[in-house]
């Protein structure tokens, strides 16, 4: 008798390390796999970056917004805005994010130099503001915040 029970009790304790050995190694994967998914956002975020090989793609603008800019161009004479001094009012209002180039990206500023966008868009953008950037309406005239807009595209690369 006890020689027959030894074997089934070493059968059945190997079945039972069997089965632990295969359920200790089962988690492993399950968090290998969970690592993998978490891991594969990031990438996608990067690519949200608006930056291109040939420049910077403009942020978006409330569709008023841009619509308030094209006015404004629209009422604001030639005369005025060629009679500004544009280059003294970027110094004096732009530089401390965008730098004297329009590249310097301080509180993460976009590059001016890289900057592809109509002049209503940069209208807007300086005139009503944007995330970091303060609005300059009533800061500056409206002809001087066209011309300041002018400016900018002469700092293009
Ligand atoms: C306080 C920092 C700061 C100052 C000062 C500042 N900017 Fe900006 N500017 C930014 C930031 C930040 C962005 C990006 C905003 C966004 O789109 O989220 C930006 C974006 C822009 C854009 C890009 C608009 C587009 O098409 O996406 C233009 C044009 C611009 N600024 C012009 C100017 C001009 C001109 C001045 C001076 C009158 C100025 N900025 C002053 C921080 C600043």
């Amino acid at each position: 008798m006890k020689i027959s029970i030894s074997p089934i009790l070493l059968l059945f304790c190997c079945t039972l390390l069997f089965i632990g050995c295969g359920e200790d190694k089962k988690p492993p994967k399950k968090k290998a796999k969970v690592e993998k998914s978490q891991s594969k956002p990031k990438p996608k975020k990067a690519t949200t970056i608006p930056t291109t090989k040939s420049g910077v793609q403009s942020s978006e603008m409330d569709p008023e917004k841009l619509e308030a800019a094209e006015k404004l161009i629209a009422a604001t004479s030639e005369e005025d805005v060629a009679a500004v001094d544009a280059k003294k009012n970027y110094k004096k209002f732009c530089t401390s994010c965008h730098g004297f180039k329009g590249n310097a990206k301080i509180n993460a500023a976009t590059d001016l130099t890289k900057l592809k966008s109509s002049l209503t868009r940069k209208v807007a953008q300086i005139y009503f503001g944007k995330g970091v950037m303060t609005p300059f309406k009533g800061i500056m005239e409206d002809a001087e915040i066209i011309a300041v807009a002018k400016y900018i595209e002469t700092l293009k690369k």
